[in-house]
């Protein structure tokens, strides 16, 4: 070969070597069933938006077959793996094919789970479907099945403002769930609770959500060992105020769940102070009746809480008037908040269940209420006293302005 010839060359190798480096793997799957309209057509578009595509992976890794080969028949053949759609007691083995293979995850994702499919199995729902029920979720309930998202994807249907809407596609329908023998209300009651408007109108996403009580896959969450104690994974002072006192030992041996007795579990609502005493809607009247060391507490400590919610609003009274009269109170409004956060306090220490433990921040609130109210009334004195000193001086200056005035009088009036 001359020089020239070689010169020739060089660009159409570069091409070459080129088209074979940008060369797509063949999809014969994607090529073909990109043709139909409607169940085989479909997957192909909704895979645009897939996390698997997303990284680089195909139909043929998840379904099996050939995608090197054009003809359908032996594109799809189950000697080559083809596995045309798993039946629902499949599919956690379909998908933990690779989400249980270490090896293979990690390669992707050195910090992903491999746990999903054996907590899966654990799990109310795992246990029925190998017991041959099909109306349980599988892994393609919650996630889909093409179109899968990454989780902390906000259209993710398990994202967190997504999850509750997911798991009521079943639990909140009537039909669907007939049969079994659980209330299908979850989802109602939960819209409900403090907790869905925490999360949904305030979008705090430290609230929770179905997967946060239930745990994603089943299993309950890390350090609980019933969900019916779930509660105290966030709120850990009232908690750990319940765990040391006289309940504890007694709710275990009922076998009543340690908060959602007073506060329920999907419906909880704001507490309120009626929720402890001697009334109609006490919690405590459940199972104290009046004489006996419960209900005595309950009261005591009811009537102390109206103590400083008392106090705190009297001297909060006195302190605006004050203040809109035009006097400098701010220290005694600032120090009044020191009060109401003992009251705040005090709702948590009620969960010591001990007249003695909510006296010590009750005591002091009170005192810092008094201080705050007797400020407000000083306040309100001298408003008082400083009106009086306007007046006489008013009456002074009008007395001196006549004298004047009848001075000038008798000056203009002399002979002139
Ligand atoms: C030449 C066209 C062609 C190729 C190539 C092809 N398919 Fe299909 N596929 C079809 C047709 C037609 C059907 C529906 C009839 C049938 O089930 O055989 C189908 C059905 C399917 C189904 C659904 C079966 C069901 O029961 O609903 C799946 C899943 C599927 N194909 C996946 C694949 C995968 C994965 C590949 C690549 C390894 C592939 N196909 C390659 C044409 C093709
Ligand atoms: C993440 C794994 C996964 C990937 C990737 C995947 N599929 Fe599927 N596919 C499934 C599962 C699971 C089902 C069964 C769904 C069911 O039973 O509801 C299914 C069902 C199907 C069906 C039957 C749909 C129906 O409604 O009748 C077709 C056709 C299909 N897949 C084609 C494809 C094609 C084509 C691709 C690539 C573009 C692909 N799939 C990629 C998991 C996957
Ligand atoms: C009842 C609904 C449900 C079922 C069934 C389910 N998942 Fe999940 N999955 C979730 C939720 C909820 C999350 C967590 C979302 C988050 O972290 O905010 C999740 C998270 C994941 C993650 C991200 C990593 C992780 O563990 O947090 C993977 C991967 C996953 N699931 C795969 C699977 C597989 C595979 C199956 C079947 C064996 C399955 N899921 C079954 C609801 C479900
Ligand atoms: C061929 C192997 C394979 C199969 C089969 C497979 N996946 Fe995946 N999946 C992956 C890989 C790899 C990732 C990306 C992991 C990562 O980057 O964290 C992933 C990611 C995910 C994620 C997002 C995880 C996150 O942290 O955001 C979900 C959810 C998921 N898969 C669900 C499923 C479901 C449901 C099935 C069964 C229908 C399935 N996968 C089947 C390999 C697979
Ligand atoms: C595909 C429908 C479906 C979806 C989606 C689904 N579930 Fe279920 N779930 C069921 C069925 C059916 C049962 C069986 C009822 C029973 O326990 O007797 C069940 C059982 C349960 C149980 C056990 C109830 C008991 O005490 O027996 C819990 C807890 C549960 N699901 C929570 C969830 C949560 C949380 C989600 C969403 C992350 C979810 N489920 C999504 C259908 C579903
Ligand atoms: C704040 C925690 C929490 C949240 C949020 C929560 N649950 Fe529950 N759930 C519980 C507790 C606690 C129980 C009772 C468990 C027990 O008695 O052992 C329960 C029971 C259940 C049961 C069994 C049947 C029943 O009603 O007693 C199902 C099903 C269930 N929850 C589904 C859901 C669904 C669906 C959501 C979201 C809409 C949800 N839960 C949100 C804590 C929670
Ligand atoms: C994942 C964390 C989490 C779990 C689990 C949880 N909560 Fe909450 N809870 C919150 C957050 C966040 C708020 C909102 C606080 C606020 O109002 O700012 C809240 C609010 C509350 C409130 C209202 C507080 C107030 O002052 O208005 C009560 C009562 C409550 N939760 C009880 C429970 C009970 C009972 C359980 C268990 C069945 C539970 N929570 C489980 C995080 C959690
Ligand atoms: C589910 C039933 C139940 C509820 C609800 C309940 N208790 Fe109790 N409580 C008990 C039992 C049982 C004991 C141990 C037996 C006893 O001393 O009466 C106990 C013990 C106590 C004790 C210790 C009594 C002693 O002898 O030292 C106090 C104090 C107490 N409860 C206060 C309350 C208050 C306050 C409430 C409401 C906020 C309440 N309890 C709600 C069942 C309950
Ligand atoms: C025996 C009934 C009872 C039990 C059990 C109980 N609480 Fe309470 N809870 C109350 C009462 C009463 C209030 C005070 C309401 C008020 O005065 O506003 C309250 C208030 C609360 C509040 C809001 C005020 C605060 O403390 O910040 C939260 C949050 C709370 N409880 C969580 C829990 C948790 C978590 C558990 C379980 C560890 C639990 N409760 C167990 C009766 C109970």
């Amino acid at each position: 070969m001359c020089q020239q010839q070689k010169l020739y060359l060089a660009p159409v190798i570069v091409l070459f070597l080129f088209s074979l480096a940008f060369a797509q793997k063949k999809d014969s799957c994607s090529e073909c069933h990109s043709q139909f309209e409607g169940p085989l057509g479909d997957p192909v578009q909704m895979m645009k938006t897939d996390i698997h595509k997303a990284k680089g992976l195909s139909c043929m890794d998840c379904h099996g077959g050939d995608a090197s080969l054009d003809d359908a028949t032996m594109a799809m053949d189950p000697r080559k793996g083809f596995i045309a759609r798993p039946k629902p007691a499949n599919v956690p083995a379909f998908c933990g094919k690779c989400h249980s293979n270490a090896d293979f995850i990690k390669k992707f994702n050195p910090a992903q789970r491999i746990d999903q499919e054996s907590e899966f199995l654990t799990s109310v729902h795992g246990k029925l479907l190998k017991s041959g029920d099909q109306k349980v979720a599988t892994c393609i309930s919650c996630h889909g099945n093409h179109g899968v998202r990454a989780v902390a994807d906000p259209r993710s249907p398990v994202y967190a403002t997504n999850v509750a809407e997911t798991c009521s596609k079943c639990h909140a329908k009537a039909e669907y769930m007939e049969g079994y023998k659980i209330p299908h209300d979850q989802y109602e009651k939960y819209k409900n609770s403090v907790h869905a408007k925490a999360l949904y109108e305030r979008q705090d996403r430290s609230a929770p959500t179905c997967n946060s009580c239930h745990g994603n896959h089943g299993a309950a969450p890390p350090g609980v060992s019933s969900i019916a104690n779930v509660c105290g994974q966030c709120h850990v002072r009232q908690s750990t105020l319940f765990q040391a006192g006289p309940h504890k030992s007694v709710f275990d041996a009922m076998g009543i769940g340690e908060c959602i007795q007073c506060h329920n579990n999907h419906e909880i609502l704001a507490p309120h102070d009626d929720m402890i005493g001697g009334g109609e809607k006490s919690t405590c009247t459940s199972c104290h009746v009046e004489g006996d060391a419960g209900f005595t507490t309950a009261t005591r400590i009811r009537a102390r809480l109206e103590d400083l919610v008392l106090a705190n609003s009297r001297a909060l009274d006195i302190l605006n008037r004050a203040e809109r009269a035009g006097m400098q109170v701010s220290k005694a409004k600032f120090d009044l908040g020191e009060s109401r956060d003992s009251l705040t306090n005090a709702r948590v220490l009620i969960h010591s269940f001990s007249y003695g433990e909510v006296e010590k921040v009750i005591k002091p609130g009170l005192d810092i209420a008094l201080n705050s109210y007797q400020a407000g009334e000083n306040a309100m004195n001298e408003l008082g006293f400083r009106r009086k000193g306007l007046a006489v001086s008013l009456f002074f200056i009008l007395f001196l302005a006549g004298l004047v005035y009848l001075k000038i009088r008798q000056i203009e009036s002399k002979p002139k």
